[in-house]
Formats: C-alpha cells, sequence, structure tokens
C-alpha cells in the first residue's frame, strides 16, 4: 500500500514539475484563459514588465528593439503576425540566444498583447 502511495506521489511531482518548468500549450491555454483585448493586453505588458527593455508607446527602455517600430514593420511586411506569434510563444523557438525570456503565455494573452502594442504603435506615430 505504501508504495503504491509513493509511486503516485512521484509521478503527480513529475507531473507538477513538468507543467511549471515547461508548460505545454494546452496547459497555458486552459489555466491562462483572457479575455483578449486591448485593456488585457495593457495589463499584461505591465505585469511581465515588457517595458523594462522595449520601448512600447514611446515608452520603455531601449535594451530589446523598440516595438513601436517592429508593429509598423510588421504591418506591412507579415499582416498576419505570424513571427510575432512565433516570438511571444517562445523566443528562443526563433533566435536561440536571446536575451528575451519566455514568458509561458497563453494564445488569448498574445492575442491581448498584440492588440495593445498595436494601439500603442499607432498613438506613438501621432
Ligand atoms: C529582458 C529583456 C526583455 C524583456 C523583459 C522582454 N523582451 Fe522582448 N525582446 C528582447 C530582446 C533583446 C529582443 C530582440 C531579439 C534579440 O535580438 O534577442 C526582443 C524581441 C522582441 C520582439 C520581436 C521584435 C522583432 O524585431 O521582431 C517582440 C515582439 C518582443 N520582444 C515583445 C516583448 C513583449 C510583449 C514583452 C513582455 C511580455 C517582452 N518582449 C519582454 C528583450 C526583452
Amino acid at each position: 500500500m505504501r508504495k503504491i502511495l509513493l509511486s503516485v506521489a512521484l509521478v503527480l511531482a513529475v507531473l507538477a514539475l513538468w507543467l511549471v518548468i515547461s508548460p505545454p500549450r494546452f496547459w497555458l491555454n486552459l489555466t491562462k484563459s483572457v479575455e483578449p483585448t486591448v485593456m488585457v493586453g495593457a495589463q499584461l505588458v505591465e505585469q511581465n514588465n515588457c517595458r523594462g527593455c522595449h520601448r512600447i508607446g514611446g515608452e520603455g527602455a531601449l535594451k530589446g528593439p523598440t516595438l513601436d517600430e517592429v508593429m509598423r514593420r510588421q504591418a506591412e511586411a507579415d499582416p498576419a503576425q505570424v513571427t510575432l506569434r512565433l516570438w511571444l510563444r517562445d523566443p528562443k523557438a526563433i533566435k536561440s540566444n536571446t536575451a528575451m525570456p519566455n514568458f509561458h503565455l497563453s494564445d488569448s494573452q498574445i492575442e491581448a498583447i498584440l492588440l495593445y502594442l498595436q494601439e500603442e504603435a499607432a498613438t506613438a506615430a501621432k
């Protein structure tokens, strides 16, 4: 009986570690589902401190590229935002030595962030 309990505990521990260290997309989408709106995007950019590295809406640091420009460039080069979506899912999948961390964002969180970045880029252009 003790052996069974121990095995079950071990399996649960490994499962928990997996979901925390390398959460798969189905898990992120299940646990981090949000309303994809500009407001939610603004909150996510705040929480994850994107402005600690990026200039967004004319505000923020310059450790990474200015996202206002990135959004404008992408609007012409890749209107479907395929690259941006892939990037936000997993930066290292596109550039293995990037300084940008993986924020483990769900699909709807990525949607919200892109909406917010787009709006900020439009405001900064004025
Ligand atoms: C620790 C610094 C850091 C943080 C925090 C950070 N980034 Fe980045 N990001 C970078 C760097 C550096 C690059 C440029 C890629 C490279 O050369 O590694 C980048 C690239 C990007 C790109 C791609 C730009 C392009 O040229 O296509 C996007 C989009 C982006 N970041 C969005 C975000 C968002 C949204 C957040 C917040 C959730 C964020 N970043 C947080 C450092 C950071």
